[in-house]
């Protein structure tokens, strides 16, 4: 069953969004080398608490920590560690927050570096390398999946759309993980997979509210589980992003609530 959420949920997601997208905006400028994934997680929890927002991720299967941050090959579900970034590496943050009873679910990837900007989210607008161009396919990948949630079209739009644009710059997507509905749960129908039919799947309707999640892989699409039970890498350790924004359908067309 997919939830629609009235005004008021809307307008509290609305708040928690906010709080989601100051955090990471906070935590992506610590992605720098010498500081450790764990070091970024702790105040990430500490942003949070001060915020009056709860990391609802510690509500699934025990996970420990308030956040995933999965460097280079490891794609999603990271767990923050005592590894001290690189100047280069790929550092993906997921973050969740519950601001009252609702939930928010947010990732971004950016290069670990002395020199980001005042708004890390656009920091690839001036760089040609191969790693930014890989990066700013995944943020056209989310801008255009997110364009195709609009009254009328259907899940698979989204998703197919989403698969399209990582493919044709010959990269690939995850399979076996995928966004989903999201707000009164942190895990809500329907599933949004990386890859999809145009024209398939449910209808989309004003009120709804989706994690949509861009997982994509420079390589192919192989993955390994680690022996943490948890990160999940790509099985040729080839490079790997994740963009995830939680957006509401309204009447104005989608709305991103995490930015
Ligand atoms: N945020 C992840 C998602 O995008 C889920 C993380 S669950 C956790 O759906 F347990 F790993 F934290
Ligand atoms: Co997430
Ligand atoms: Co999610």
């Amino acid at each position: 069953m997919i939830y629609i959420k009235s005004i008021e949920d809307i307008n509290n997601l609305r708040i928690g969004g906010k709080i989601s997208a100051n955090i990471m905006n906070n935590a992506l400028k610590m992605v720098v080398p010498g500081v450790s994934t764990f070091e970024i997680n702790e105040k990430i929890e500490k942003l949070m608490k001060k915020e009056g927002v709860v990391p609802w991720f510690k509500e699934i299967d025990n996970y420990p920590y308030a956040t995933c941050i999965s460097v280079n090959e490891a794609w999603i579900h990271g767990m923050p560690s005592k590894y001290k970034l690189k100047h280069g590496d790929i550092v993906s943050i997921d973050l969740g927050v519950k601001y009252g009873k609702y939930y928010i679910d947010h990732c971004w990837t950016v290069v670990a570096t002395n020199s980001h900007s005042d708004n890390p989210m656009l920091d690839l607008n001036h760089d040609d390398s191969d790693i930014a161009k890989f990066l700013k396919v995944g943020v056209e990948s989310l801008e255009k999946a997110i364009s195709n949630f609009v009254e009328g079209l259907r899940v698979g739009d989204i998703s197919s759309t989403m698969q399209q644009t990582v493919e044709n710059a010959g990269y690939s997507v995850v399979r076996e993980y995928t966004g989903h509905g999201v707000g009164i749960k942190a895990h809500e129908d329907p599933l949004i997979a990386c890859y999809g039919t145009k024209g398939a799947g449910e209808l989309l309707k004003n009120g709804m509210v989706f994690a949509i999640e861009v997982m994509y892989a420079i390589g192919n699409s192989k993955i390994v589980v680690g022996n943490d039970g948890w990160t999940v890498s790509t099985k040729d350790k080839k490079i790997s992003g994740m963009f995830e924004h939680t957006v509401a359908l309204t009447e104005n067309g989608p709305e991103i609530l995490t930015i």
